[in-house]
């Protein structure tokens, strides 16, 4: 998939303007706080519905004014799509995809694909547990719509569950086993998805990974409250395990198992990356996660997904750069950078570099690498969910 035009309107720094994106690589160049991450949140935005920065949407308006819009079209085989989101600070969101309002956001899942790696994806690695399960709800809903209505239904019965949990008088417990159901049933399709999608993940993650770091094995493996070979199973399994823990979530006042439990265990030649992993490792484990949900992303839909690239290469060395641009060869790149021609960036011919200065993105034309490039580094930028809280409930 190609995006062929993106249009933003108070959308952060981002000055109003309709950008025409180059068919492969698109190299964002500019200091500091000029608006390049928003670019990229702004074509993430349209994927998925929401900014991988924030949940606050609020956050994306410019600030002063009352409401933002991105819209772009992008063209795939079946044709164009055209998404638009409006925002308004009283919170409403309203997507529109080729003209037509929809009503779940799950109807936006799917219509573009695309794959966000920036500084802050070291926390898949590196961060708790609740850092993987947002990657693997993230990915999974862009390719299997269904994954994020049953995310939804899981979700809201974990609420209900919770909140009978915390306020038991009454008698309320007596519904505890209508949430249990529910959130068996859910569960046990989210945890199918994700065993089926961690194993593929491993499969690839483990390939590119032996690559990038020369021969070093990495194994990928998820990591479940419950274990069965099918779905029907695992929702006995689920609904047993919810059973069993009654008691122990009631004095707790919080459901204490279950998939918004699990976890992706991730081993670098055989030892945990998280505990043991340096620092460059749990980047490149990173990095060979998201290229592999790339992979994925590819065999599901049939399509290339946009992959866009935030501050990663001034990240790498010589080597590992030239080894993620053969990568990312025929795909349509988003790439950040403070100098293309510092980071020593790619050479393709037909590169579209483009200034970022003050939330305004000018085309610069096509990029010719100069002799004596020069390595920099750039300031990380890191960001974390909290884990949830299962201390026990205070009365
Ligand atoms: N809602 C908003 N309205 C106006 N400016 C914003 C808003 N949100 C963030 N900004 C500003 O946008 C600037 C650019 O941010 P960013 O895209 O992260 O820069 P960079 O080019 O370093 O990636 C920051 O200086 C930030 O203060
Ligand atoms: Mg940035």
């Amino acid at each position: 998939m190609r995006l062929t035009s993106l249009t933003l309107n108070r959308y952060r720094n981002l000055e109003p303007q309709t950008l025409k994106p180059g068919p492969l690589q698109n190299i964002l160049a500019g200091s500091n706080a000029q608006g390049k991450t928003n670019l990229l949140e702004a074509i993430y935005v349209c994927c998925v519905g929401r900014s991988h920065q924030t949940v606050r949407d609020r956050e994306l308006i410019r600030w002063g004014e009352e409401t933002a819009s991105v819209s772009l079209d992008c063209a795939r085989r079946d044709g164009i799509h055209r998404i638009e989101v409006g925002l308004t600070l009283s919170g409403r969101k309203t997507i529109r995809i080729n003209g037509s309002p929809i009503h779940r956001i799950g109807d936006l899942m799917g219509h573009i694909n695309a794959v966000i790696f920036t500084p802050a994806e070291l926390s898949l690695v590196r961060d708790g547990p609740s850092c993987r399960r947002r990657f693997l709800n993230m990915s999974l809903s862009q390719i299997r719509p269904d994954y994020f209505l049953w995310l939804q239904r899981y979700h809201q019965a974990l609420s209900q569950r919770n909140a009978l949990l915390r306020a038991p008088e009454g008698g309320v417990l007596a519904t505890l086993p209508v949430w249990d159901a529910q959130l068996a049933r859910a569960g046990a399709r989210l945890t199918a998805d994700r065993r089926d999608f961690c194993a593929r993940l491993a499969v690839h993650a483990s390939e590119i990974h032996a690559e990038l770091a020369g021969g070093e094995s990495f194994t990928v493996s998820y990591s479940a409250a419950a274990e069965a070979d099918d779905t029907e199973r695992l929702e006995a399994a689920l609904l047993a395990l919810l059973i069993n823990n009654r008691e122990n979530d009631v004095r707790r006042g919080i459901t204490t198992a279950g998939p918004h439990r699990d976890d992706i265990v991730l081993r670098i030649d055989g030892a945990d990356a998280r505990v043991y992993g340096s620092q460059g490792q749990k980047r490149t484990c990173a990095l060979s996660m998201k290229l592999a949900e790339r992979e994925i992303m590819r065999e599901e839909t049939g399509e290339e997904p946009l992959l866009l690239l935030d501050d990663v290469f001034s990240e790498l060395d010589g080597e590992r750069r030239r080894m993620l641009l053969g990568f990312i060869g025929g795909t349509q790149t988003f790439i950040t950078c403070v100098s293309a021609e510092q980071e020593g960036l790619p050479r393709q011919e037909d590169a579209l570099v483009c200034d970022v200065i003050a939330g305004r993105i000018r085309p610069r034309g096509r990029y010719r690498a100069e002799p004596g490039e020069r390595e920099t580094g750039s300031d990380d930028i890191f960001t974390d969910e909290p884990e949830p809280s299962d201390a026990p409930r205070q009365t």
